[in-house]
């Protein structure tokens, strides 16, 4: 019967973290390291899902029990939660295998669930033929996302959706994508696996306890995030670095910055790196610097000798795509 290979991207947030879920901007960039879904129509009223990266293998479902999670790994929750939406969304149905395939772990925070979602409805829209453009996508999505873990600003779907680098508004309110030229990224890994909705509830619990101190943070943030545009837009790269450094010590205001993260960003800082922060959620996950080429290897190998990983990805990858 019909198949289809589809692929979506990993990201990696350049600027306004947790701001955006209050209705701030941020900045996200794509990464070159993909996942790939295979999504084929088969006979039955079932669907069967093989993600061998969050250990899943031989996974079926009936149809008429979408939906209904039991501590399923995310990667399943998000697949089988994108089929039951799409489904009742366009009205069809059929009985499906899937498999995905990453070019990076799920550990990393490089938005696996969010690139597996986009690429399953892209596939989806191809095989039932039905015309979905990029915010009909993102919506679907979206809703998809807040059915499985409660909170998200959606930025991750934006940028698996469009690619490259993009400024983006809490639940896709603006979507700009910006025409960057290269950016010079280092990301450094920090080994531990950060959970976002934790995060997220944690700086919401913040900011009940002190709003207006909380709410004039993410107004800096959102400062920070508007000019980083501007000097992304013009190549700026070594003011953009020092916007990062600005953005780092907000977010550590948060309180979502570990040891382990400022350990590689010192690091990065300490041997020329124009600016460094945290990337995402916090709590672990990666860091990222701004750096000359020319620094390129010292500041990896420093963020290596603070106990970090360092991840080679090229940014401004192309968003979601049928192979
Ligand atoms: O941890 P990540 O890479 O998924 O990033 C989370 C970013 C937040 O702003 C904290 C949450 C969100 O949905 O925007």
């Amino acid at each position: 019967m019909k198949k289809i290979k589809v692929s979506a991207p990993g990201k990696l947030m350049l600027f306004g973290e947790h701001a955006v879920v209050y209705n701030r901007p941020c900045i996200v960039t794509t990464v070159d390291q993909r996942i790939r879904v295979l999504i084929e129509l088969v006979f039955g009223d079932e669907i069967k899902i093989d993600a061998p990266e969050v250990g899943v293998a031989g996974y079926t479902k009936k149809l008429g029990l979408l939906g209904q999670h039991k501590n399923l790994p995310k990667g399943v929750q998000f697949l089988e939660t994108s089929i039951k939406n799409f489904f009742e969304k366009y009205k069809v149905k059929s009985g499906l295998r899937i498999e995905t395939k990453s070019e990076f772990s799920s550990e990393f925070g490089f938005g696996s669930s969010s690139a597996v979602t986009v690429a399953a409805f892209k596939g989806l829209s191809e095989l039932f033929k039905i015309k979905m453009d990029n915010k009909k996508l993102f919506d679907l999505a979206h809703k998809t996302v807040l059915d499985v873990q409660g909170v998200g600003s959606g930025f991750d779907l934006a940028a698996a959706i469009w690619g490259g680098t993009v400024f983006f508004v809490t639940g896709g309110k603006k979507v700009i994508p910006l025409k960057v030229k290269k950016l010079p990224l280092v990301v450094g890994y920090t080994g531990i696996k950060a959970d976002t909705p934790t995060m997220v509830k944690k700086v919401a619990i913040l900011r009940e306890n002190n709003k207006k101190l909380v709410d004039s943070i993410f107004d800096q943030i959102s400062l920070l995030t508007n000019k980083a545009k501007t000097l992304l837009l013009r190549g700026n790269f070594k003011k953009t670095g020092e916007l990062m450094n600005l953005n780092q010590e907000l977010l550590d205001a948060l309180g979502v910055n570990t040891k382990e993260l400022s350990n590689l960003i010192i690091a990065a800082r300490e041997t020329g790196a124009w600016g460094a922060k945290l990337s995402g959620a916090g709590g672990g996950d990666c860091m990222i610097a701004f750096i000359k080429e020319e620094k390129r290897k010292a500041v990896e190998s420093a963020i290596q000798k603070a106990g970090g990983r360092v991840i080679k990805v090229r940014p401004n990858a192309e968003g979601v795509k049928i192979e």
